[in-house]
């Protein structure tokens, strides 16, 4: 009984081999396997017997009935695989169904942080802003001194600076004398545009900052945006309506602004803006925390101390003024889209950047 079994077993098998060679296409291949392995194929039928049988003859027939099962099952996996690829060769004389569906192109996204930061220098370059760079590894005297911020300045503490210290192989004692940052900051260029420029001067420069901070609201990377503009007698009121200008194209043409004294060493006077709340539109909402304003920038009037860092000749004159501005891009880039976590926008998780 149970070699007629195995025997059997090994019939099929055979028998089943041949009809999933000779099929020519899926459905062929599909037909062939269900007469053996289907609901009341041969084998699977074989399969039902086996409790059955009395417990000698179980083991070996079931082990050849079981073999048998798998040997099917695998050359119809190899089968399949072979009918699919050669429908895909050129020249298989398989029709190419032309109706199918094409594959839709995978787009990327913009990140909003690039967003923000191309809307807000267009609005600049509308307004007719250069847009300047300068290096992210800095030199001391560029980031801190020649902005009025001398070695021991309170303020260099609120800047948890990256110092380089073997910034290249060879660096000359005098590069390393005047030590090596990485910036913290965008407004050494500031310095850097009016060294190489004369008044008038109307620029922005957006660039990646560096800073050894790192929690819900702060990120040891992140951007910033410097202004400066330079031409005799510019006010505290062009400062104004710039800002006011930006605020609108930006926010949407009903935000206000508003002014708060501040200090930066290098303007004078100082001022924190503030933007109306573009989530409640000044009611108080739960961005803004129920005040109605947002603050968006720093901003001031050039320290006369920092005209003194540049050339007497074209920065001398009492009549040479300025203001100048930096705001946070990342920060932008949150409100505009409703951002809640700063951290969000660099972990570059897939669904979150789908969403812009
Ligand atoms: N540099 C300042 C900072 O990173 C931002 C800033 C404030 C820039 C006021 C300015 C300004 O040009 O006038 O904290």
């Amino acid at each position: 009984m149970s070699d007629a079994l195995s025997t059997n077993a090994r019939d099929l098998a055979e028998e089943a081999g041949a009809a999933l060679l000779a099929a020519q296409t899926e459905s062929d291949l599909a037909q062939a396997k269900a007469r053996f392995l289907g609901r009341s194929g041969s084998i699977t039928l074989l399969l039902r017997e086996i409790p059955t049988l009395d417990p000698d003859t179980r083991r070996t027939a079931g082990q050849a009935i079981n073999e048998a099962k798998k040997a099917v099952e695998a050359l119809f996996t190899a089968r399949r695989q072979a009918i699919k690829d050669a429908s895909l060769a050129v020249g298989s004389g398989h029709p190419i169904d032309v109706t199918l569906d094409a594959r839709q192109p995978w787009r990327g996204h913009l990140h909003p942080v690039t967003r923000a930061w191309r809307e807000i220098t267009d609005i600049f370059s509308s307004m007719g802003y250069t847009i300047e760079e300068g290096p992210e590894v800095e030199t001391d005297w560029h980031c801190f001194e020649a902005l009025n911020i001398p070695q021991g300045h309170p303020a260099r503490e609120m800047q948890d600076t990256f110092y380089i210290s073997d910034f290249r192989p060879g660096a000359t004692v005098d590069a390393m004398a005047d030590g090596v940052v990485l910036r913290t900051h965008t407004s050494p260029v500031q310095v850097r545009t009016m060294l190489r420029s004369e008044p008038p001067i109307r620029m922005i420069c957006p660039g990646t900052v560096y800073r050894r901070d790192s929690d819900l609201t702060h990120t040891p990377m992140f951007h910033q945006v410097e202004g400066l503009v330079v031409d005799e007698s510019i006010t505290m009121a062009d400062l104004k309506g710039t800002l006011a200008e930006f605020a609108r194209a930006y926010f949407g043409a009903a935000t206000q602004i508003r002014f708060r004294p501040s200090y930066f060493p290098f303007t004078e006077p100082s001022t924190e803006v503030d933007v109306t709340c573009s989530g409640c539109s000044g009611s108080g909402c739960r961005i803004c925390k129920g005040t109605g304003w947002l603050e968006v920038l720093g901003a001031g009037m050039v320290d006369p101390d920092v005209f003194a860092h540049q050339d007497p000749a074209r920065y001398g004159s009492s009549r040479i003024q300025g203001f100048a501005f930096g705001m946070g891009i990342d920060r932008l880039a949150m409100l505009k889209y409703g951002i809640g976590d700063l951290r969000l926008l660099f972990e570059n998780d897939i669904r979150m950047l789908e969403q812009f």
